[in-house]
C-alpha cells in the first residue's frame, strides 16, 4: 500500500474527510485535524507538475472558510466579500453583455483544470454541473439554484447584470464561502467568456429567458 492510500484510508476511516460539495461538508465534524487534511491533499497532488503545487495552498479566504467549515461569522464573512470584491476586474468599456450563443458553449463545457489536459485546452464553466439554465436541458446538477428565466425575472435591470458579472468573476465577492468556483479571480475563465455567460443569463433572446 502506498503512503497516499494509508493517509486516505486513515482519514476516511476516522470520518475526517467529507466529500467536496456534499451537504455534509456544511456540517462537518468539529474534530477535524487540519494537519491530516493537508497531508492527504498534498499526497493526492504528489504527481502533479511543480507549477500546479501552489494550487493546493489555500489562500486567506479558503483558510478562513476551512477554519469555520464554511459557516463563517458575519465579521469574517464581511472581510471575505470585501477581499474578493477587490479582485474583480470589470470590463474597461463597461460592457457586461457578450454573445449568449458563445456563453451557451462555455456553460456546457466541462473541460479544463486538469493537469492531464493538452496545453491548448480552453476551459469551460461547467455551469450545468450545479445549475439548471435552459429548460430544454434535462441533465443538470442542483447544488446551485435554478437559473432559468434569470434575466427575465430580474427585468433585465443594469445593476442585476453587473451583479451577475461579479458573481461569475468571483462568487465569494457576493457570498462568503460559496461552493461556486471563483472563475475570473482564479483565471479559469476569461473576461470575454464571462461576458458571454452574462449574456446567456440576460439576453432576452437567450434560451434561458424563453
Ligand atoms: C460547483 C457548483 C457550481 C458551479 C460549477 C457553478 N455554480 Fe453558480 N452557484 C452555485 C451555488 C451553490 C450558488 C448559490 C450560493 C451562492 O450564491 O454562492 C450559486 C449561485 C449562482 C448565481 C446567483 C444566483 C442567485 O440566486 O442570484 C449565479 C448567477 C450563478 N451561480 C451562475 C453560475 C454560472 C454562470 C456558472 C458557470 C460559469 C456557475 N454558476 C457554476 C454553485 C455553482
Amino acid at each position: 500500500m502506498t503512503k497516499t492510500m494509508n493517509i486516505a484510508a486513515l482519514a476516511f476511516a476516522a470520518g475526517i474527510i467529507t466529500l467536496p460539495f456534499s451537504a455534509a461538508a456544511q456540517t462537518a465534524p468539529k474534530t477535524i485535524d487540519p494537519a491530516i487534511v493537508d497531508a492527504y491533499v498534498k499526497a493526492t497532488f504528489g504527481k502533479a507538475p511543480p507549477e500546479w503545487q501552489e494550487r493546493i495552498v489555500p489562500d486567506e479566504t479558503l483558510k478562513t472558510c476551512n477554519a469555520f467549515h464554511n459557516n463563517v461569522p458575519s465579521k469574517e464573512a464581511d472581510a471575505i466579500t470585501k477581499r474578493e470584491l477587490a479582485k474583480v476586474v470589470y470590463p474597461a468599456d463597461g460592457k457586461f453583455l457578450g454573445d449568449w450563443k458563445e456563453g451557451r458553449k462555455v456553460a456546457n463545457n466541462g473541460r479544463g483544470g486538469q493537469f492531464s489536459d493538452p496545453p491548448d485546452t480552453v476551459a469551460g464553466g461547467n455551469c450545468y454541473a450545479c445549475h439548471q439554465l435552459e429548460k430544454s436541458e434535462v441533465s443538470f446538477g442542483t447544488l446551485g439554484p435554478s437559473l432559468t428565466n434569470y434575466g427575465k425575472d430580474r427585468k433585465y435591470a443594469p445593476d442585476e447584470i453587473k451583479n451577475a458579472f461579479t458573481k461569475i468573476y468571483d462568487s465569494q465577492a457576493v457570498f462568503a464561502c460559496s461552493n461556486m468556483p471563483r472563475f475570473g479571480a482564479n483565471k479559469v475563465l476569461s473576461e470575454k467568456q464571462i461576458q458571454d455567460l452574462v449574456a446567456l443569463l440576460f439576453d432576452p433572446e437567450s434560451p434561458v429567458n424563453k
